[in-house]
């Protein structure tokens, strides 16, 4: 029986040899340590040994089964370090220059954004925010926008069902919530808050409910203005945007004031500009905000004297400036978050 024993640590040990992973470890050691495996097979013959030398065949047996333990967990752990080595993956050479040196960027829109406020924080503008949830109020009446002005249409502006409930934002009256369509509902919770003279811009985000194509996207961004203080011209708006105008685009570029309307704002106009390099646009005339005077109407109805106080205000779409700066012809670009058209924005801040 002695000669069985180290037969059986014989053949754990060849076994063992050819084992290279844990099923092929658990395998084997089932037929060895198993309930029928050959150690535990020889150790049930104890029984038909005579009385005397059983104790000594015990020890035997014991020494042995210490012994092929060993044999099994030295074999384990070369099992664990090579599956440890296979998640660490094949070695690396450190002195190998690195892959690539990416190290992410911020989207082309935030670059635009921040350009645009970095112009109007020289001159003395600070940055306003409110909720991307409106309500109808401030949103169009307190711009002065008739109930049945067509930018109010359901087919234009994205309204919340009658019951919704924003306890974070102030109504008027009980006027709807709506996603805001503009960030000109910024001057008027502006104004509500803080007394003139005061100079603000409004960057954020706005809805519509427009077809999305090249140039329209349902969800989109505007930069909103706002200047309040007395003797307020219409030069002084034309000053502010041609600085404006001429950092963000170069000096060379030309601009005017086209006559529009706008609710809020009397008189109103569009601003165009010319400018030589920005790439198939250069040198034609071409629109890039609204703007105007404040309206009497929209100081009266945020409780301020129109004979007192008077302003221009602006808007324009963060896109817009930054497909022209960049020659970008679909605005889809912007939300797709192709990392080909991304990454090529990720250096210039
Ligand atoms: N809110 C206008 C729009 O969404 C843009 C605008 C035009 C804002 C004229 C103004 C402004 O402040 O005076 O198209």
């Amino acid at each position: 029986m002695e000669k069985d024993l180290q037969a059986i640590v014989d053949e754990a040990t060849q076994k063992l040899n050819s084992v290279t992973d844990r099923p092929g470890w658990d395998s084997v050691k089932a037929t060895i340590l198993g309930p029928n495996g050959s150690l535990t097979q020889l150790g049930k013959g104890i029984g038909k040994l005579a009385k005397e030398d059983r104790p000594v065949f015990g020890q035997k047996l014991n020494r042995t089964k210490k012994e092929i333990e060993a044999i099994f967990k030295s074999s384990l752990s070369l099992i664990e370090e090579k599956e440890d080595l296979e998640i660490l993956g094949p070695e690396i050479d450190p002195t190998l220059p690195p892959p690539s040196n990416f190290t992410g960027g911020t989207h082309p829109l935030t670059n635009t954004r921040r350009k645009i406020v970095s112009i109007f924080r020289k001159i003395g503008f600070t940055v306003a925010e409110a909720s991307e949830t409106e309500t109808e109020w401030f949103c169009f009446d307190a711009l002065n926008t008739p109930e049945d002005h067509p930018a109010r249409d359901e087919q234009d502006t994205l309204f919340f069902p009658p019951n919704s409930n924003w306890s974070n934002i102030k109504q008027k009256n009980k006027e709807s919530f709506v996603l805001r369509t503009h960030t000109s509902s910024v001057q008027i919770r502006t104004l509500l808050r803080e007394k003139p003279p005061l100079r603000i811009i409004a960057p954020g985000r706005c809805f519509r409910r427009d077809t999305v194509d090249a140039t329209h996207s349902a969800n989109f961004h505007q930069t909103e203005g706002l200047y309040v203080d007395q003797n307020v011209t219409i030069k002084d708006l034309k000053g502010v945007l041609d600085f404006f105008l001429k950092e963000l685009f170069g000096n060379k570029v030309e601009t005017r004031l086209r006559p529009s309307f706008f609710p809020f704002t009397e008189p109103s106009f569009e601003v165009d500009l010319r400018a030589p390099n920005i790439g198939k646009l250069s040198d034609q005339w071409i629109e890039i905000m609204g703007c105007g005077m404040v309206d009497p109407k929209v100081l009266q109805l945020v409780d301020l004297n129109p004979d007192e106080w008077s302003g221009f205000a602006f808007g324009m779409g963060i896109e817009r400036i930054a497909m022209i700066l960049h020659g970008i012809d679909d605005i889809r670009h912007f939300y797709n978050n192709d990392f080909r058209f991304l990454s090529q924005f990720s250096h210039s801040s």
